[in-house]
């Protein structure tokens, strides 16, 4: 009924079948259509086990050679779009090695003490500690970015938001280094994930080793597996090290919070930038328009962006359900684990390089921010703090402030333009000096200790994060 595969039988581990997997079979357990783009890791790995059979004795310098410099060839031909590869060997792995016995003799002892799934895992932990480093860099990026916005626009304010109702002024620099903190936790998350990933299973072999005279520490240093000190760290348990996909959960767990972080920047940015907010203009590389309305210009880079957040908490939890109550040790579930990790690395970087641009391009309406920061109700705080420093309980203070609101409300008499009599009124000690309460340049000089908004501050800040930069 079904068609069982034409060609010669499965060489890697056809020993023991008289016939070969049905088509069917073929097609719905391939890996390599995903997961040849860990070609430069398995060859990595191939020829790091290759150079430590032979520094055991279990290869000569010649056959050693031969097999790396077969290696590299196949490397080359990938890289080339040359190389040829054949779903039913299943995957990566088994397509490389196919391509080795075609070109060197000894290709057949490779696999010497080595299987799949001890392969497949250090393949990932390379893949893993390079992909880190990657969005490590493009987080910095993003942060360089936001550090010269907050450059920028050091004088600009803009009113800070709760609830997303006006709550107290604060400068565009300091929202622009909000979203810097926000971002560099990323960067410290995938740092650790990267460390994490620094550990080599190799030689786990299926799951138990092998009875081979194998030298792990030399093919752990041979792949950088190793601590600050240079010394080799290695997986601790084979059963462990062949099922362990924690780094995978870590790593896909990173992105959706990084996903997350920028689906928020992207809505404020979105509402900042619409007709009624009016504070900024996005980029116009990074909008569209509109197949009907020619006035629009919408921020579908930042709709996108939003919604790839999505995606990326889908990529985590597909990882979760797929671990959850799965028997030691390695299981063929575990193929699946590659599709959300790429697609969460892939989300990850195109969208933070977007981020990057559209922060890089934007344009400030300095006079639409500063119309929206001069709103006085939002100096009502430093009213009360007023009434404090004239040793008014707080509690009182801040019931004083909120009937002059009510009062400026009910008269339609702007917070501060009420007079010292009507406020006096309220309490014996609001003062006549009390109106210099809403002069917002002195008020944002008042807010000057470590992590507040005050112009010092925020220099201190940008100097801060401009020598952090320079030094990573
Ligand atoms: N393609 C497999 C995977 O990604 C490699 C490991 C295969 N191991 C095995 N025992 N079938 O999981």
């Amino acid at each position: 009924m079904f068609r069982v595969m034409a060609k010669k039988p499965q060489v890697t581990w056809g020993g023991r079948f008289s016939g070969n997997p049905s088509e069917l079979m073929v097609r719905f357990g391939e890996s390599v259509s995903f997961d040849q783009r860990l070609a430069p890791f398995d060859v990595r790995g191939s020829k790091a086990h290759t150079a430590m059979l032979c520094h055991v004795g279990l290869l000569t310098a010649e056959e050693r050679d031969a097999i790396e410099s077969g290696l590299d060839a196949i490397l080359q031909e990938i890289e080339s779009g040359a190389f040829q590869w054949d779903e039913s060997l299943e995957d990566v792995h088994m397509n490389i090695e196919q391509a080795l016995s075609g070109k060197v003799a000894v290709a057949s002892k490779l696999h010497t003490g080595r299987s799949r799934n001890d392969q497949v895992a250090t393949d990932m932990r390379l893949f893993f500690k390079s992909a880190c480093a990657e969005l490590d860099d493009a987080i910095n990026n993003l942060l360089a970015a936001l550090v010269e916005k907050a450059d920028e626009h050091g004088a600009v304010t803009v009113p800070g938001y709760t609830h997303l109702r006006r709550a107290q002024p604060v400068s565009l620099a300091y929202q622009w280094l909000a979203y810097a903190e926000m971002f560099s936790r990323d960067g410290e998350r995938f740092r650790s994930v990267a460390e994490h990933a620094n550990f080599c299973p190799l030689g786990s072999g299926a799951l138990a080793g092998s009875t081979l005279p194998l030298d792990r520490e030399f093919t752990a240093r041979e792949l950088g597996f190793v601590d600050k000190e240079g010394h080799p760290q290695l997986t601790r348990n084979s059963l462990d090290a062949v099922a362990d996909r924690d780094l995978f959960l870590e790593f896909a767990t990173a992105c959706a919070i990084c996903g997350t972080h920028f689906s928020r920047m992207a809505e404020d940015l979105i509402l900042w930038s619409t007709e009624e907010f009016g504070f900024l203009a996005l980029p116009e590389a990074f909008t569209t328009g509109s197949s009907l309305m020619p006035q629009k210009k919408n921020p579908d880079s930042l709709e996108l962006i939003r919604g790839k957040a999505a995606r990326l908490q889908g990529n985590a939890q597909t990882l979760f359900t797929l671990m959850k109550g799965l028997p030691m040790t390695y299981n063929r579930d575990l193929q699946e684990d590659k599709p959300p990790v790429f697609d969460s690395l892939d989300q990850t970087m195109i969208s933070l390089q977007v981020l990057t641009g559209v922060v890089t391009g934007l344009m400030v309406n300095a006079t639409a921010c500063k119309a929206a920061s001069a709103d006085p109700q939002m100096l009502a705080t430093d009213l009360a703090d007023y009434l404090v420093k004239r040793n008014v309980p707080f509690r009182e203070a801040h019931h004083v402030v909120g009937k002059l609101v009510a009062m400026a409300e009910k008269t339609g008499i702007p917070l501060n333009e009420l007079t010292h009599a009507q406020a006096s009124q309220a309490h014996p000690q609001i003062g006549p000096d009390w109106h210099k309460v809403f002069h917002l340049e002195t008020a944002m000089k008042n807010r000057e200790k470590p992590g507040m908004p005050g112009p010092d501050q925020i220099r201190q800040e940008i100097a801060r994060w401009r020598q952090r930069l320079a030094t990573e």
